[in-house]
């Protein structure tokens, strides 16, 4: 099979690799990839926000299947123009997608259909008045999120009346995220850990992968301020099998349900965010694609065949056995640059990677923001590396050894990470 693998992120470089372990696979494009992905196909240079040339690069090279990693192309509709051309996707459909692309979506899909998740209003720009009125009435802290997509930073959680002012007034005055904030969510401020869950879903059967969990605040005992996501663990124990069947009749059924009757069917991977409550699992938000550094820890634990789980997926026949968890833990620590998720430098050589693989040849070093520039590897990113280790056993404390183990023989200047990822395991 031919296969185009659209992203450059660290998650595209975990997809890219266990998608290069399928039997099934001819050639793997990756748009644009990294040098990470590099060995494992071929990165393609090709302007992705050009849905029009990724459209005429699949049919010129004949592919067989499309695997859109970011959210970006997803919400704009890019699964539509190709299987409009007869080509298998695996990723939502523009309607689909606005699970994702717009929270006031979300949030009435669940009210709609008795959907576990915070208490939440909608306000529009022309309603700024009613708004401040509201955050007079409320507890604090509060959750004001943008409605539209803002990089993973639309979401602020005041801890008092004045900076829910401040915040409102930031994005409807002063349009800090442009129309993605000119409707905003307010929600209750929930409390409990959080849950990375994905949903392979072809739209009527789905497949659930190993649970994870992610760590968003920049700091050492989730302080400071809210990144991208500086490490990952899988899978995450206090996802018991018990609250797992809550979710999935709860949570995971009815949402693919009531996707399906409003006429958005969904496919490709639903990323849904849990927050486990004292009164039982919620939703905190769902994205419309996996996870990043999520899925860096995911797809290492998982044994048999992506590429047959994507395929069968995107033409509507998900095959439910094609991957399994047979044990195993994951580790993946972000390695960032100095000053993310604010302003940093890039350009820092990268050293030491031949070295950490050397001693600990089963973890991995996902690339994210790194570039190549005359055989020498730089840092071009915020979130540069993920180092990930995998272990066999089930035994998250020797994997996060390994994983700083492995990590202590990288270097660049400034490099910046998390010395906790994966001690929220048992608490
Ligand atoms: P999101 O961008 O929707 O993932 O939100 C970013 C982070 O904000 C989440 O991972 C949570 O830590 C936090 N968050 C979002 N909604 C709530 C909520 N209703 N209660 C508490 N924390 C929340
Ligand atoms: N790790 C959070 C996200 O991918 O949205």
């Amino acid at each position: 099979m031919n296969v185009v693998l659209i992203g450059s992120g660290g998650r595209e470089h975990a997809l890219a690799l266990a998608l290069s372990k399928s039997k099934k696979l001819s050639q793997l494009f990756i748009l644009p990839g990294n040098p990470g992905t590099k060995p494992l196909g071929k990165n393609v240079e090709l302007n992705v926000s050009d849905y029009q040339s990724i459209l005429e690069f699949c049919l010129s090279q004949k592919i067989d299947l499309v695997v859109i990693g970011p959210e970006q192309p997803l919400v704009d509709g890019l699964a539509d123009l190709l299987r409009k051309n007869d080509i298998a996707v695996f990723g939502p459909s523009k309607e689909a997608a606005r699970i994702e692309g717009e929270k006031s979506f979300a949030k009435n899909l669940m009210n709609e259909n008795n959907i576990p998740t915070a208490r939440y209003k909608i306000f529009q720009l022309n309603q700024k008045k009613d708004l401040l009125n509201y955050l007079l009435e409320q507890n604090y802290p509060i959750v004001i999120k943008a409605d539209g997509i803002a990089a993973g930073k639309g979401v602020v959680i005041p801890e008092d009346l004045e900076t829910a002012t401040h915040t409102v007034r930031n994005f409807f005055d002063n349009s800090i995220f442009g129309p993605a904030g000119e409707k905003v969510v307010i929600e209750e401020f929930l409390t409990g850990q959080e849950v990375s869950l994905f949903i392979i879903t072809d739209g009527d059967e789905y497949v659930l992968l190993p649970a994870a969990q992610d760590h968003k605040r920049i700091g050492d005992g989730d302080t400071g301020k809210n990144t991208g996501g500086m490490g990952a663990y899988a899978p995450a124990p206090i996802l018991t099998p018990k609250i797992l069947d809550e979710v999935k009749s709860k949570i995971v059924e009815p949402t693919l349900e009531a996707l399906k009757k409003k006429g958005a069917k969904y496919n490709g991977c639903l990323y849904c965010g849990l927050i486990l409550t004292e009164e039982g699992p919620k939703v905190i938000e769902f994205n419309c694609r996996f996870g990043d550094p999520e899925t860096q820890v995911v797809l290492p634990l998982l044994s048999g065949d992506l590429l047959e789980l994507f395929y069968s997926t995107a033409v509507g026949k998900i095959s439910q056995d094609s991957v399994a968890y047979n044990g195993g833990s994951a580790v993946c620590v972000v390695a960032a640059s100095e000053g993310y998720p604010d302003g940093y430098e890039k350009g820092k050589l990268i050293t030491g990677i031949e070295n950490a693989l050397a001693q600990f040849p089963q973890s991995i070093i996902y690339h994210a923001g790194t570039k190549e520039k005359e055989g020498t590897l730089l840092t071009n990113g915020g979130r540069v590396l993920g180092v990930t280790s995998v272990i066999k056993d089930n035994d998250l404390k020797q994997c996060k050894q390994m994983a700083y183990d492995t990590l202590s023989y990288i270097s660049f200047d400034g490099i910046y990470y998390r010395t906790d990822i994966s001690d929220k395991v048992g608490k």
